[in-house]
């Protein structure tokens, strides 16, 4: 067995801790909560149980980019609301339809140059394909593979019907595909 060297660390070794100073207030309080971006795509006011959900629409999981989310923020408007902040990244018509399924009050802002360039309040769709999985197990797009579809019967609070079932489901019940 190797013989154990202990021996005193040296000076240099020797971890050395620094001393935090707390920021003064006013700074603090001046804090973003996540920081502006130069180039890309700010998803704001999303319902806070729905911040996860419009990552698992965009797919940020793979985004290659920098992606900032914040959940639970406090919110004049909608209560306590979610931010998702994706650098480099425009979206398109189809992933904004997306996000007004499970966000119907979501603000999509395009940035440049750390500019708001355009913001475009999301809209609920008529109809909606592909996006949600039936709630009826024994629905035909549960077992052949048939792209599904809703109506929007009403926006606010969502409720749709599947055009094959006629299943009627409200927000509760939607599952991203
Ligand atoms: N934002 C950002 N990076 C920038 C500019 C803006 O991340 N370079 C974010 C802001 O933090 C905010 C959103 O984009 O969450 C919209 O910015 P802005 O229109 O300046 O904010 P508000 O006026 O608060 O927006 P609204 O009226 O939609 O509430
Ligand atoms: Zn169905």
């Amino acid at each position: 067995m190797a013989k154990k060297t202990i021996r005193r660390k040296r000076k240099s070794e020797r971890i050395r801790a620094k001393k935090i100073t707390a920021a003064p207030k006013e700074e603090a309080k001046r804090e973003l909560n996540i920081s502006a971006i130069h180039e890309g795509t700010v998803i704001d006011h999303i319902p806070a149980d729905a911040t996860f959900k419009v990552v698992e629409i965009l797919n940020l999981e793979n985004e290659k980019g920098v992606v900032s989310i914040a959940t639970n923020l406090q919110s004049k408007r909608i209560g306590k609301k979610g931010i998702v902040k994706v650098g480099g990244k425009n979206l398109t018509q189809d992933e904004v339809n997306k996000i007004a399924i499970v966000a119907p009050d979501a603000t999509v802002n395009i940035i440049k140059n750390y500019e708001v360039k355009e913001k475009i309040k999301v809209k609920t769709p008529d109809v909606i394909e592909n996006v949600v999985k039936c709630s009826n197990p024994v629905c035909v797009t549960n077992h052949e593979q048939v792209p599904t579809k809703f109506y929007v019967s009403k926006k606010e609070p969502l409720k749709i019907k599947c055009h094959y079932c006629e299943r009627n489901m409200g927000k509760e019940d939607i599952e991203i595909i």
